[in-house]
Order: structure tokens, then C-alpha cells, then sequence
């Protein structure tokens, strides 16, 4: 059994609670403000689930997900994540986190600067062009006509492996590593015009290669 630490408890994160949960995945959900504030979503999401402050969280997860914006002031629980799967579902968007010019003028992307945060960790970009309310209604069985697809960029091939996920959820995976690639899925890009209805895993990798 997996234990799955699902670091932010927004849009994103209580989506994929949810989903890992009715996966059969066991979850340790934070967020900024403490277990006290997540005593709602950890009823709703039922014995497969508990709260727990970030620490607390990351280190019982045998892989965390990062589910909020990149702040480059952030102090995350590196040591508790050391040697763990980090899957970040960040989008760089400036008009929320401000710009950051080495992002901007393609030197890094803003995945790479989440990997510099987290040295000792995989960090996996994934999750990050499906809106979390249509996580549900867009996925699909493994061999549906009508199966779409989603991104992982990693530098380390452990951490695009756990998108597996992707597959137990309802999408396949379009491996566009390494991190140093992912801007190819960024807002703005060609494949992101399909971020809210999703596209299958042909059209997806030929609009990547258009960015
Ligand atoms: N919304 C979507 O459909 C969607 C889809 C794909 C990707 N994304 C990306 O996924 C990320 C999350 O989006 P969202 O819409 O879920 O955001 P959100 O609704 O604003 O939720 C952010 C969550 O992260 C928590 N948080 C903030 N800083 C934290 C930290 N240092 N450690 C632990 N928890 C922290 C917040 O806790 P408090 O409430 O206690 O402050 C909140 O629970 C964003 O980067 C976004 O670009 C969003």
C-alpha cells in the first residue's frame, strides 16, 4: 500500500485526494494553515485519509504532490522528501506569482527551479494541464477511443514512471522530459488551447513538438 502526501489542499490538491482515495491509495492531505482547517475534506474523503501538518505529511508519504504555486521564498520539508517521487501540478502563471525573468527569457523553467528546491528529490511536473473539476468527467478506460493524455516532465525516469497514476485514474502519459523541456506545456502553448477538454496522445505530442 502507497501512502500518498498531497502537500496543498486547493482546487488541485482536494481533487486528487479524492481520486488517489478511490484508488485504494491511503493520503495525508496539508496545507498552509494546519490539519485543524482540513477536518472537512478528511470526513468527506473518509478513513483512507488524515491531516497533517506539511512535515508531518511529506514524511509519510511514500511520494508527495505539490499542489500550489512556486514562490522562490519557499522553505519546503526537504529532508522529510529526500530520495521521494515529488509530483509539482504548478502552472507559471505571471499574473499570479509575478515574473520571474530567467523564467520569462527561457534560461530555466520554473520546474527546474522547484527541482533546485528539492535537490535530494524527483520532482515530476505533472496533473498540471487538467482542470481539477474535470479530472473525473475527462478520464477514460485504458483503449477508449476517446482517451486523452497528459504530460510528465522529469529528470529522473523513476518519478515520470509514477504518472502511472495517470493511467489508474484514466489518461495516458506523454513523457516530455526533461524538466528542462516543460515549457513546451506551459499555459499559452499550442497543446494548452485543449487544456479544458483534453486531447489524446497523438495530438498532444504534435503539439508539443509546435511549441
Ligand atoms: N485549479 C486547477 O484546475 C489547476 C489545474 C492544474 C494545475 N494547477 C496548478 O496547481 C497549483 C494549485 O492550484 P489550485 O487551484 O489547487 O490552488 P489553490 O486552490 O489556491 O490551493 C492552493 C493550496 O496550497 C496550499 N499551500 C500554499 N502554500 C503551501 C505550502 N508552502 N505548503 C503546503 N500547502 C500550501 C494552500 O493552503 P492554504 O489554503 O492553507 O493557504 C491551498 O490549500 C497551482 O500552481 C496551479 O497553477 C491548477
Amino acid at each position: 500500500m502507497t501512502t500518498i502526501a498531497v502537500l496543498g489542499a486547493g482546487e488541485v490538491g482536494r481533487q486528487l485526494a479524492r481520486a488517489f482515495v478511490s484508488l485504494g491509495y491511503d493520503v495525508v492531505v496539508a496545507n498552509s494553515r494546519g490539519p485543524a482547517t482540513l477536518t472537512g475534506l478528511v470526513h468527506e474523503l473518509g478513513p483512507r485519509a488524515r491531516a497533517a501538518s506539511v512535515s508531518e505529511a511529506a514524511a509519510a508519504g511514500d511520494l508527495a504532490v505539490l499542489a500550489f504555486p512556486y514562490r522562490p521564498d519557499h522553505e519546503h520539508p526537504a529532508a522529510e522528501l529526500a530520495g521521494k517521487v515529488v509530483l509539482d501540478t504548478n502552472n507559471y502563471m505571471a499574473w499570479r506569482d509575478g515574473h520571474f525573468p530567467d523564467v520569462d527569457s527561457g534560461v530555466v523553467t520554473v520546474h527546474e527551479l522547484r527541482q533546485r528546491q528539492l535537490p535530494a528529490s524527483k520532482v515530476a511536473k505533472a496533473f498540471t494541464h487538467v482542470q481539477a473539476p474535470r479530472l473525473f468527467g475527462l478520464s477514460r478506460p485504458a483503449g477508449a477511443p476517446d482517451r486523452r493524455a497528459l504530460v510528465a516532465s522529469s529528470d529522473h525516469p523513476e518519478a515520470v514512471a509514477v504518472t502511472r497514476l495517470y493511467d489508474e485514474i484514466g489518461f495516458d502519459t506523454v513523457d516530455n522530459s526533461p524538466l528542462s523541456e516543460s515549457w513546451r506545456s506551459s499555459p499559452g502553448t499550442p497543446m494548452w488551447e485543449h487544456h479544458v477538454f483534453g486531447q489524446d496522445r497523438d495530438l498532444l505530442v504534435r503539439n508539443l513538438a509546435r511549441a
